[in-house]
């Protein structure tokens, strides 16, 4: 095919071309991320390997099913946020903000992978050999099997690849890959999707799993991982606050597996430590019988998680008053604020409210409502909730309490913990009142209303 060299505008933030500079991207909105590169039209990078002109279409009856064998990372949190292993011959984006973990986190899978008899290859294109194994010296087990290569050059990475025939390779990251026979520098939205076009090649083609780092950018300077979110298998985003140790990888899209998994981890000082109830952690340091302070029992995925929902109402004294949410939605806090001053009659146009979820958890389900609202009327009445006490379920417009979903899962985590007393929306407790028995002495009580929850605190 004729290849003829122009210039095209993208969007460094998800790949967006145009033929001229725009100020905001039609495709993702974001601002100012249009930067002009050279590109060379060839055949589009990405696909299925074609089997050329002798392609045959088969019938889906005959397409015989090859049992998936999936690899244990060694990591149990990151198994199941990748489906219950890694996939061979897939392709995985592992994407997040700069330092918040992913070469730690890959290193540490690499380094069980290569103990344990696996062909791993690490390619850097941040660090040096040395760099490496400073950082592998901090972990627990690191290991002297683990093949390390520093290259940024993709046409060297695939001749190694080829050479050493290995079952797993890192690419960490794919904005410092380049390939020659693209003119732009590296990290440049044509660069970062055609070096992903060549490994999805080698990955389908010699099956072999391919995990590639890609930084989250600030104000595209260099294309983020969105550009190649269509063309990977997988990806999981690793995040977390700076402030708190935690760290959260989420799956957003998985061809191996469910999107809802989270995985918990705790940054320390030999390496990512694995959280395997993080209600616990979550909870730890929780204040007792103190007004404005309720645990709420939440679903990540197919697990529950317990988080401390914290609400302060004070007098204000401002002509406006200050309400603040962190963890949760600003318009959802002041939706039910409206809620309750309409239906309880209690005036909390007077009031500010400052809510937080502790820990530094973002919350957005709707099963969160019955305890932020049940922190909220503590708070005011400033008397503590009963003790030994989990919420959940969802507020309407009316004052309603709704049902939710997985409300058994719930009160099960409750009742592993210790908890006494579940207050659930009314709906549910019809539900569950046959399988009563799995949930131990936890007592049950539901309320059709936020007046009925407002009666439990005046007890
Ligand atoms: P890193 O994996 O380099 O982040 P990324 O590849 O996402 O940019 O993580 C870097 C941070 O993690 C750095 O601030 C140091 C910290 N860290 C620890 O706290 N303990 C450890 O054992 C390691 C290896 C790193
Ligand atoms: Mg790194």
């Amino acid at each position: 095919m004729a290849t003829r060299a122009k210039n095209i505008f993208f969007c460094a933030e998800c790949g967006y071309e145009s033929p001229k500079w725009l100020g905001q991207c039609p495709g993702c909105r974001a601002w100012n991320s249009f930067a002009e590169e050279p590109v060379q039209k060839k055949a589009p990078a990405g696909g299925f390997v074609s089997a050329g002109k002798r392609a045959v279409p088969q019938r889906l009856s005959e397409v015989t099913q090859t049992a998936q064998e999936r690899i244990g990372s060694g990591i149990g949190e990151f198994d199941r946020v990748l489906g219950g292993g890694i996939v061979p011959g897939s392709l995985v984006l592992v994407g997040g903000d700069p330092g918040i973990g992913k070469s730690t986190l890959l290193l540490q899978m690499s380094s069980i992978l290569s103990e344990a008899g696996h062909v791993v290859l690490y390619i850097s294109g941040e660090e040096s050999p040395q760099q490496i194994k400073l950082r592998a010296d901090r972990l627990d087990k690191p290991s002297g099997k683990l093949l390390l290569l520093a290259e940024t050059n993709l046409d060297a990475v695939e001749a190694v690849i080829e050479q050493q025939k290995p079952e797993i390779v890192i690419i960490d990251s794919i904005q410092t890959m380049f390939r020659e026979d693209i003119q732009a520098s590296p990290g440049s939205v044509s660069q970062v999707r055609e070096t992903t076009g060549s490994l999805l090649r080698v990955a389908k083609g010699q099956g072999i799993t391919i995990f590639i780092v890609g930084h989250v950018t600030k104000e595209g300077v260099v294309a983020g991982p969105r550009v190649l979110e269509h063309m990977v298998d997988t990806v999981l985003y690793f995040e977390g606050e700076n402030a708190a140790s935690y760290r959260i990888l989420r799956a957003v899209k998985n061809r191996f597996g469910s999107t809802n998994e989270i995985g918990v981890f705790e940054m320390c000082q030999n390496g990512l430590a694995e959280i395997l109830n993080p209600s616990e952690y979550l909870l730890e340091g929780r204040p007792e019988n103190e007004p404005g302070s309720v645990v709420a029992a939440m679903m990540e995925g197919s697990r529950t998680m317990l988080v401390e929902v914290q609400a302060l109402v004070c007098q204000t004294n401002f002509n406006m008053p200050r309400r603040t949410a962190a963890g949760m939605d600003y318009n959802r806090v002041n939706l039910l604020l409206a809620v309750l001053e309409k239906r309880l009659g209690i005036q909390l146009a007077f009031c500010d409210a400052y809510i937080n979820v502790a820990g530094g958890m973002r919350i957005s389900e709707p099963a969160l409502d019955l305890a932020v609202v049940f922190a909220i009327l503590s708070s005011y009445k400033n008397k503590a909730v009963p003790e030994h006490t989990i919420v959940f379920g969802e507020v309407g417009l009316t004052g309603e309490v709704r049902a939710v979903s997985m409300a058994a899962g719930r009160v099960a985590e409750a009742a592993k913990l210790g908890y006494a007393q579940c207050i659930l929306p009314y709906a549910n407790l019809e539900g569950m009142k046959k399988n009563r028995k799995e949930f131990g002495g936890i007592s049950l009580v539901g309320v059709k209303n936020v007046r009925d929850l407002f009666g439990l605190l005046e007890r």
